[in-house]
């Protein structure tokens, strides 16, 4: 039977990470605070490694009419490619920050293990991928703790929709 592998790697905390992977994990964390999450409480922050050096971040923006909200992925991928365009994406580094419902103070010690991109980011992600022909690195963190990189975004969704089928005769 034909199997899907994802390979992937595990660390145990930031000390094993590239400086590289390290740094953009951090931007990602600090950025949680640029949510605007007042129905979830859950701040996510995403932070964009461009190939000619920048840095592009972007934090979960919600709205009362919940389907409008936008997940922070995806705002920090219309930024780069707004500001940006045409540049490659090397690396995509997300985080979050659940903050208290009663007092908004941060929840820091439950932010200890990663978190994965939705699926709408990850078909989202497939096509970022797909038009600069270039793996995008996937580097997934809590604000401590275990730490995943997923080597390129389409590995994330198997039997994908995508441009090709739409162009297809
Ligand atoms: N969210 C993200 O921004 N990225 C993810 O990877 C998972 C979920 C947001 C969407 C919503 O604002 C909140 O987190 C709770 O789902």
């Amino acid at each position: 039977m034909p199997e899907f592998t994802l390979a992937y790697e595990r660390y145990t905390n930031d000390d094993a990470l590239t400086p590289a992977d390290r740094h953009l994990l951090q931007k990602a964390r600090e950025t949680t605070r640029k949510a605007y999450a007042p129905y979830s409480f859950f701040q996510v922050g995403a932070a964009i490694l461009l190939q000619n050096g920048q840095v592009i971040c972007g934090a979960n923006q919600e709205n009362a009419s919940f389907p409008a909200g936008i997940c922070a992925e995806r705002v920090a991928l219309s930024a780069a490619s707004a500001l940006y365009p045409g540049i490659i994406i090397q690396a995509l580094a997300v985080s979050y920050l659940p903050v208290s419902k009663e007092t908004g103070m941060p929840l820091s010690e439950k932010a200890n293990h990663p978190i994965s991109p939705c699926g709408i980011c990850r078909q989202s992600l497939l096509e970022y991928e797909q038009r600069q022909d270039h793996p995008i690195r996937i580097i997934l963190g809590g604000m401590r703790g275990e730490i995943i990189v997923i080597p390129t975004a389409t590995s994330l969704l198997p039997f994908s929709f995508s441009a090709k089928d739409l162009a297809a005769e």
